[in-house]
């Protein structure tokens, strides 16, 4: 059983890995904890409250504090032409539940402090909140267990510049902090995450059964297929973050120290050292065991 704090920009398969995390036996979502960055702060938060409502009901009382509406310099890039109008593309009912009382870094901060046992942050969003936090309190260093990143491209191309991939170009200064904090990460990045995906042929039952998160992911994916009928696979980045952290088994990693180039042409761009340091950088990702576990944690048929 992991304790988990979920930083997220929904954002889509933001919207998938949630789902999953909501779903899952082995997890315990502490919270959800929301950052700009696929969309505005405000669509995110709102896109957060609607999941949660959507899959708990009105009475659910999963915190969602709000954090960071741009990043330590300059101001979110948005990616609304991946995701879809409001950044979900499907229109969830408008939320009734309301946003946590205390900042995204704060309940971090707080919640870590309070933990009985070890909790894991994975962060699918830039990482902003997870900067502020460690900034915050310090000691969130010596009380996280790990933070599970999606983020980073080290031996493939980019997907915003051919050096960088999304969250840590969004961020690179908060990328970097984080990673040079010492807090132990897990980095699931586009080297393994482009490697597991839903087609477009396998729809439109992607998902199994009736449930709630299987129709609702099975709408999201019709709906970016639709769309987007440029795209004939849906990468499913932040789903493999949340299958790392229920079985770390999926992902083969190697110990690194990793940096984040903050400016010029390679903004963006992650370099691993390899032989030591604190992260686990996933070099390889035993696809059919993480897209199965994707697939059976929204389709009825939990894992
Ligand atoms: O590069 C992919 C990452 O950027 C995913 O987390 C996606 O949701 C976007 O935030
Ligand atoms: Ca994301």
């Amino acid at each position: 059983m992991c304790t988990v704090i979920i930083d997220t920009d929904p954002g889509v398969d933001d919207a998938l890995a949630l789902m999953m995390a909501m779903n899952s036996p082995d997890l315990v979502v502490e919270g959800i904890t929301t950052v700009g960055g696929n969309a505005t702060l405000s669509d995110t938060t709102d896109n957060a409250l609607r999941l949660v409502e959507h899959l708990q009901g009105k009475q659910s009382v999963m915190p969602v504090a709000v954090g960071a509406d741009r990043p330590l310099r300059g101001s979110f890039t948005h990616a609304y032409h991946v995701h879809g109008s409001g950044g979900l593309g499907v229109r969830l009912p408008a939320p009734t539940l309301r946003p946590y009382g205390m900042s995204a870094a704060d309940f971090m901060c707080d919640r870590a402090a309070a933990s009985a046992g070890p909790l894991t942050v994975i962060a699918l969003g830039p990482l902003t909140n997870v900067a502020a936090a460690l900034d915050t309190c310090p000691e969130l260093v010596g009380a996280l267990a790990e933070i599970v990143v999606m983020g980073g491209a080290f031996d493939v191309p980019g997907n915003v510049t051919p050096h960088a991939e999304f969250n840590i170009y969004e961020d690179p200064w908060a990328a970097n902090a984080v990673f040079a904090s010492g807090v132990p990460a897990t980095v699931v990045g586009l080297d393994v995450t482009r490697q597991t995906s839903m087609h477009r042929r396998a729809g439109p039952r992607w998902f199994e059964g009736a449930s709630r998160s299987a129709v609702l992911g099975n709408r999201i994916l019709a709906d970016r297929f639709r769309e987007r009928d440029d795209f004939q696979e849906f990468y499913l980045h932040d789903p493999l973050a949340v299958a790392a952290a229920i079985d770390p088994d999926v992902l083969t990693c190697r110990p690194a120290q990793v940096t984040v180039v903050t400016d010029g042409e390679e903004r963006g761009r992650t370099l691993a050292t390899y032989g030591e340091g604190t992260a686990r950088v996933a070099v390889e990702v035993d696809v059919e065991r993480a897209v199965e576990l994707v697939r059976s944690l929204i389709s009825d048929n939990r894992a």
